[in-house]
């Protein structure tokens, strides 16, 4: 028994957080929008050959993926920092960047991670409600003050799943102080199809107050293995590689993204499958007069019209776990990740004994 708790501001969305982990392995787990097409064959050929390199550290900077990366990106390799995942870019841009009662500006909902590592650095939150269930550049130019250090634009966002375009983003940018930094998570850039494709790396090129998230747990389906990178202006990426812990990224995690940037055929067909998943669910949600989000992401926001607790655990029942919209302040609302074929058609019929 101890008294020694972690502090107030964050105790509660600790306990939300580990409550979403405990769930059953045994179920089709379509709540947190991983990759159900797997992942590229290059892997598993890129992973058999790993004897005698376990006992060594990995590269410092996982330099073999930031060379791979400033090649595709034609960008310098000062420009880019690997990660344990977004979620640990996240957390070292807010160390590194936020003062005690800087402000925060975080659309909601969102990504929940912001919040956490910004509370985590002692910044304070300012959250700014979707209109339409789109992020608002104006609603978040009016929540600006002096005291302004991060915004965090989740582009195409978690969990609407709608995108800003590369205009309002242009757009934003013109209005926005060049002493905040924005920084634009594109976990989900592959999957844009609402919008002309989004040219970030030309936005980052022109506006160093910028960092882009990008991630291999979605597309490239390695979630499991914890890579990512933030590309952004030199000096800023600097400030995040000499504070983030470090030799976080793993040789096998190197191994894997640097295979998978070399099969553009398999990202390839996992969006163009995601979004025949994606139409098949459009389709099916049409016939029951379910209304939903048109989604740029590996998964489809949804209004069941009731209770989304209740919803979810119909459907837990029938082992099928999906994101209840409650704690997102969406009560009536799913997030279901895009599974496989099989997967989809089993929630579209399950959903139709629950709902009817
Ligand atoms: C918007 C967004 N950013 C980041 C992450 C986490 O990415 P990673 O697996 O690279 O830590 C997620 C995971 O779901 C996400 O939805």
């Amino acid at each position: 028994m101890t008294h020694i708790r972690v502090k107030d501001s964050i105790r509660r969305l600790h306990e939300d957080y580990v409550k979403r982990g405990e769930e059953d392995g045994k179920l089709i787990r379509l709540d947190r929008n991983e990759n159900a097409f797997g992942h590229s064959k290059n892997v598993e050929r890129a992973l058999r050959h790993t004897s005698g390199a376990l006992s060594s550290y990995p590269e410092l900077y996982a330099d073999s993926l930031l060379h791979k990366l400033a090649d595709i990106h034609r960008i310098s390799e000062q420009n880019i920092v690997a990660g344990n995942g977004s979620f640990e870019l996240i957390t070292a841009i807010s160390q590194s960047y936020l003062n005690p009662e800087d402000e925060v500006i975080i659309p909601t909902p969102t990504f929940d991670w912001y919040k956490t590592a910004s509370l985590l650095a002692h910044g304070h939150i300012i959250e700014v409600p979707v209109e339409n269930h789109r992020i608002s550049p104006d609603k978040i130019l009016q929540a600006v003050t002096a005291k302004t250090k991060i915004i965090w634009l989740c582009n195409p966002n978690n969990p609407t799943g709608t995108v800003l375009s590369e205009v309002e983003l242009h757009r934003f940018l013109e209005k926005l102080s060049p002493e905040i930094l924005l920084v634009l998570d594109e976990a989900y850039i592959d999957f844009i199809r609402e919008t002309e494709p989004v040219n970030s790396i030309h936005i980052v090129r022109t506006h160093p107050n910028v960092i882009l998230l990008r991630t291999f747990s979605k597309v490239y389906g390695l979630a499991s293995l914890r890579i990512g990178y933030a590309i952004g202006n030199a000096a800023v990426i600097e400030g995040i590689r000499n504070f983030k812990t470090p030799v976080s990224v793993n040789y096998l995690a190197i191994e894997a993204a640097v295979a998978s940037l070399d099969d553009e055929a398999f990202r390839r067909s996992v969006v163009r499958q995601t979004a025949k998943q994606l139409d098949y669910l459009y389709k099916e949600f049409n016939q029951l007069g379910l209304s939903y989000i048109r989604s740029n992401t590996n998964f489809l926001t949804v209004c069941v019209g009731r209770d989304s607790d209740y919803v979810v655990n119909e459907l837990k029942k029938r082992k099928i776990l999906v994101r209840g919209g409650k704690d997102f302040g969406y009560p009536e609302w799913l997030r279901i990740t895009v599974g496989k074929e099989e997967e989809n058609q089993l929630v579209v019929t399950y959903l139709k004994g629950i709902l009817s």
